[in-house]
């Protein structure tokens, strides 16, 4: 069998899996293209079961998935973050800003944009050192606030995303206070200043990198990420089978 009948074939039994199956989108992928107050729209579902495990359009992931399956199967390409937390280890930082750097934007890669550091913190809570899901957490806030002192500016992508007149919402402006005034404020702050704000194609950083670090901060749990019963477990089970119907 050849590569492209092996593709071929693959194709034909994505369809044929599709064909037996109800997927629905969860409401969060659609408000603001549908209104949200409307029933979702109608499926013909005769003789098709709603699906309710793995998505078979998604690459699978192994029983006890590791941090790593998640980056390697879940996460869009992550090299922004494998690039900050490689500069963030050039600038000689400690691991926990290090292992902050590797994961800090790990829900908008994989889960949830909106929010993301306060996702991403909640995500990796139960596996990490309070300090690094702190950073995490703030490194969202602080990204609208300079800091000389760190040799931190204002993103100019900001300026190009939202524009000259954007204001953070007043929320952030509260959670900013809180975080400038906390014992860890140094630490999301270093976070910010090693999360780059381009970053270059032609550097390559493998993930593998990290394995000591991730080894040594990130408490991997025997059951795999989702299955451990942890404070975070159903939100990592939802990034593996993000369509189940309940
Ligand atoms: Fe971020
Ligand atoms: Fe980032």
């Amino acid at each position: 069998m050849n590569d492209l009948h092996r593709a071929e074939m693959a194709d034909q039994e994505l369809a044929d899996a599709m064909d037996k199956l109800v997927i629905i989108k969860s409401a969060i992928y659609t408000s603001g293209e549908r209104d949200p107050r409307e029933p979702p729209p109608r499926q013909d579902t005769t003789g098709r079961l709603h699906l309710m495990g793995h998505d078979p359009r998604l690459p699978k992931m192994p029983n006890s998935p590791t941090l790593f399956d998640f980056f390697n199967l879940r996460f869009g390409p992550a090299i922004h973050m494998l690039q900050s937390a490689r500069l963030a280890l050039k600038n000689g930082c400690d691991a926990k800003v290090i292992l902050a750097c590797l994961l800090h934007d790990c829900s908008a890669a994989g889960f949830i944009r909106a929010d993301h550091g306060y996702w991403a913190a909640q995500l990796i809570a139960p596996y990490v050192d309070e300090e690094v899901s702190f950073a995490v957490r703030y490194h969202q806030v602080l990204r609208f606030y300079p800091d000389e002192s760190f040799g931190y500016k204002y993103p100019d992508s900001y300026i190009r995303l939202f524009g000259p007149n954007y204001k953070p919402e007043p929320y952030l402006d509260r959670a900013y206070e809180y975080c400038r005034n906390h014992k860890w404020y140094g630490t999301a702050r270093l976070l910010t200043v090693n999360d780059l704000y381009s970053f270059d194609p032609n550097i390559h950083v493998e993930l593998e990198e990290f394995t000591d670090i991730v080894g040594r901060n990130f408490r991997a749990p025997a059951e795999g990420l989702g299955f451990d019963n942890s404070p975070s477990a159903h939100m990592w089970r939802t990034i593996n089978w993000p369509t189940r119907y309940l």
